[in-house]
C-alpha cells in the first residue's frame, strides 16, 4: 500500500505557530465571518456572497480606474492602458457572475426578500464611486449616504476631481487634438454633456489613427470598457426581471423600469457617436 504524499517532505511550510499564514495575510477570518444570513433560506448565502464578491471587484475597479486616471494626467499612457484593460476584465468577470445568481428562482428569492428591508444595490457607494470616477455625476445619488459622513466625504471628494474622461480629453488637447474650451474648463462636479465639437475632434483621431496611435488606442480602451459596463447593466436588469418581474425594488424605485432607464446612460458619448461620422 502506498502512503499519502506528505508535502512537508517537499519543503512545504506546515507549522504556523507565530508565522503569518495564508489566512492571516488575507484576513480570511473577517471575510468568511461576514455572511450573516438572516433566514434559513438556502439561497440567501448565494445572494450575500454574490453581492459581497461584486463589491470586492468594484473595490479593485476603483483602485485601477483612479490609478489609470492619474497616469493619464501625467502622460504616462502605457500603465494606464494596462489598468484599463484590467478593469474591462473585471467587468467581464462580474458579467459572468450573473450566471450563478440566475440559478436562483423567483420562489427561492421570496423566502428571504422581506428580510432585506429597504436595502438595495442602489445604496452601493462603490458603484456610485465608479460612476463618479467615470463622469456620470448625478448629485441626487449622494443622498442615501448622508447618514455615513465618511462615505459622503469620499464621494464629495471624487466629485471635485476631474473624471477619467475629462483627463482623456485634456490629454487629447495636450497632444494637439483641439477640444472645445468650454469642455476643458467645465465644472467637473457635473456630468459631462454631449458636445458635437468633441465628436469632430475624435473624428480627426479616428480618421488618421496612425497619426494619433496612443490616443486612438486609449479611446478604444474606453469604448471597450463601456461596452462591458453596458452588458453589466443589461445582465442586471434581465436578472432582476427574471427574479422579481415588475415588482418595485427593495430600494423603492420602480425596479425594472428604473434599471431600464439607467441603460440609457452614456459615459463617453462622443466616442460612440464618432462611429457614425466615419
Ligand atoms: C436577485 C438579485 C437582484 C435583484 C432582484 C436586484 C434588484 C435591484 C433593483 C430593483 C434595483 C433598483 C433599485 C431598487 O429600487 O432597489 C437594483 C439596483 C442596483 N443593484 Fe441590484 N438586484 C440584484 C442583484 C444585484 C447584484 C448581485 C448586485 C451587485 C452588486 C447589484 C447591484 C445593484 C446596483 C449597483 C444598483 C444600482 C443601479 C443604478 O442605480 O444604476 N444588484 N437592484
Amino acid at each position: 500500500m502506498t502512503r499519502d504524499f506528505d508535502p512537508a517532505g517537499d519543503g512545504a511550510q506546515m507549522d504556523f505557530d507565530g508565522r503569518m499564514s495564508y489566512g492571516d495575510y488575507l484576513r480570511l477570518d473577517r471575510i468568511l465571518d461576514a455572511q450573516a444570513v438572516r433566514t434559513t433560506a438556502h439561497d440567501e448565502m448565494l445572494f450575500i456572497i454574490q453581492h459581497q464578491t461584486s463589491e470586492l471587484w468594484m473595490k479593485l475597479a476603483i483602485h485601477e480606474l483612479s490609478a489609470a486616471r492619474a497616469a493619464i494626467a501625467r502622460d504616462d499612457l502605457a500603465p494606464a492602458m494596462k489598468m484599463l484593460a484590467r478593469v474591462s476584465r473585471i467587468f467581464e468577470q462580474l458579467n459572468n457572475a450573473w450566471d450563478v445568481l440566475r440559478t436562483m428562482t423567483p420562489a427561492d428569492y421570496t423566502h428571504f426578500r422581506r428580510e432585506l428591508g429597504q436595502s438595495s444595490g442602489f445604496q452601493s457607494w462603490q458603484y456610485r464611486m465608479i460612476e463618479y470616477v467615470l463622469g456620470n455625476r448625478n448629485h441626487a445619488m449622494l443622498k442615501p449616504h448622508e447618514h455615513r459622513p465618511e462615505v459622503l466625504a469620499k464621494l464629495a471628494a471624487e466629485l471635485a476631481t476631474p473624471s477619467l474622461y475629462d483627463e482623456v480629453l485634456r490629454l487629447a488637447q495636450r497632444r494637439g487634438v483641439v477640444m472645445p474650451e468650454a469642455v476643458l474648463t467645465r465644472d467637473v462636479r457635473e456630468t459631462h454633456r454631449f458636445d458635437d465639437a468633441v465628436v469632430e475632434a475624435w473624428a480627426g483621431v479616428y480618421r488618421a489613427p496612425e497619426a494619433h496611435w496612443q490616443l486612438y488606442e486609449l479611446a478604444e480602451k474606453l469604448v471597450d470598457f463601456e461596452d462591458y459596463f453596458r452588458r453589466w447593466r443589461f445582465n442586471h436588469v434581465t436578472t432582476v426581471e427574471r427574479v422579481i418581474g415588475f415588482k418595485r425594488g427593495t430600494g423603492g424605485t420602480g425596479g425594472v423600469s428604473y434599471l431600464k432607464r439607467m441603460l440609457e446612460v452614456e459615459l463617453f458619448p462622443e466616442l460612440w457617436r464618432v462611429r457614425t461620422s466615419l
